[in-house]
């Protein structure tokens, strides 16, 4: 089933006066399946906030439909059951964080007793134990951002939208909130997030959509995108000297006692194999090196040839 459809989505913006028109959105079409994790993947000013804006009616496009659950999104009813992190959460200063988990909580007509048992558990797992007295103008920004995850969770809602969730998160705070996301897509929620962080990506979305210039630019399964798109391939070998391989092959670094060669063409391999051997050298390994996420990503904002 198709959580969130969006085709032909158009968004232009205007300078002051209207003298000078800002094409941001020149057509995305959008495809979400429930029970997905989507990553939605581009460079800065590319348009993802402003696409998540009209998604979230914060924005109104000038053409194009979005659908939510095959209904227009532009009704409360149809953004009922989405739960949103903004790129840059703001909150009320002089609250601290129970106060405004509770506030939300009453915003969705959440019973007392639900929303406090709801909200220790959303504290905990998002890893502000401890700072729920805390007023929110001495939160740090991953801390914001910790909050503005458990806000976005607190209706525990069927599908989120998160616009750049890690940002402002150290290490660890990456790792809590991915394995927070993994987490809710056991539970059979759908995903939806930005984010520059490739390898966060890398590793935990089923699909991504890559917009560049305001128009996806490519849009499939992670493991398509990347299968059968060998980068290079590496040769692992030892007991030859440096000066040896050097002759054989220039592109090569040491691992302590060992070699590794990186070939760009495949062609090579066996002819640098050999002539390995003939040097009394030992081949330990030759290894096909995946393209990862960033190389497509690179590729597709044509920084690599
Ligand atoms: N209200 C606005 N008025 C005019 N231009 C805007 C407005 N909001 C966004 N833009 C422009 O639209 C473009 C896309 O912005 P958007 O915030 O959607 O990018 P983004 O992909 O989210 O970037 P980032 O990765 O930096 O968050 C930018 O060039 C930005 O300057
Ligand atoms: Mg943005």
């Amino acid at each position: 089933m198709r959580i969130l459809e969006i085709t032909n989505l158009k968004k232009t913006f205007h300078s002051n006066f209207l003298i000078k028109k800002y094409r941001i959105l020149k057509g995305i079409d959008i495809s979400v399946e429930a029970g997905e994790i989507y990553g939605f993947l581009g460079p800065n000013g590319a348009g993802k906030t402003t696409t998540i804006k009209c998604i979230m009616g914060l924005l109104f496009p000038d053409e194009g439909e979005i659908l939510i659950n095959g209904r227009p999104a532009d009704t409360i009813d149809a953004r009922r059951p989405i739960g949103f992190l903004p790129e840059n959460p703001y909150f009320y200063d002089y609250l601290n964080a129970n106060e405004l988990l509770n506030f939300s909580a009453s915003l969705y007509s959440i019973p007392a007793a639900a929303a406090r048992e709801r909200i220790d558990r959303l504290i905990q797992q998002v890893g502000l134990a401890g700072f729920e007295r805390l007023k929110l103008r001495k939160f740090s920004k991953g801390m914001t951002q910790r909050l503005g995850m458990a806000q976005a969770l607190i209706q525990d809602p069927d599908f989120l939208i998160l616009d750049e969730p890690f940002s402002g998160l150290d290490p660890i705070g990456r790792k809590e909130f991915r394995d927070l996301i993994l987490n809710l897509k056991e539970q059979g929620k759908t995903i939806f997030f930005s984010s520059h962080i490739l390898q966060d990506m890398e590793m935990m979305v089923d699909r991504v959509g890559i917009i560049i210039n305001g128009k996806i630019s490519r849009q499939g399964k992670l493991s398509e995108l990347i299968a059968g798109s060998t980068r290079c391939h590496e040769i692992v070998c030892s007991q030859i000297s440096e000066k040896q391989l050097a002759l054989i092959h220039p592109n090569f670094v040491r691992r302590d006692n060992q070699y590794i060669i990186t070939l760009d063409n495949e062609a090579e391999i066996n002819l640098v194999v050999e002539s390995i051997i003939h040097n009394n050298g030992l081949v330990i390994a030759v290894n096909p090196v995946k393209k990862t996420l960033e190389d497509i990503f690179l590729n597709e904002i044509g920084e690599v040839q």
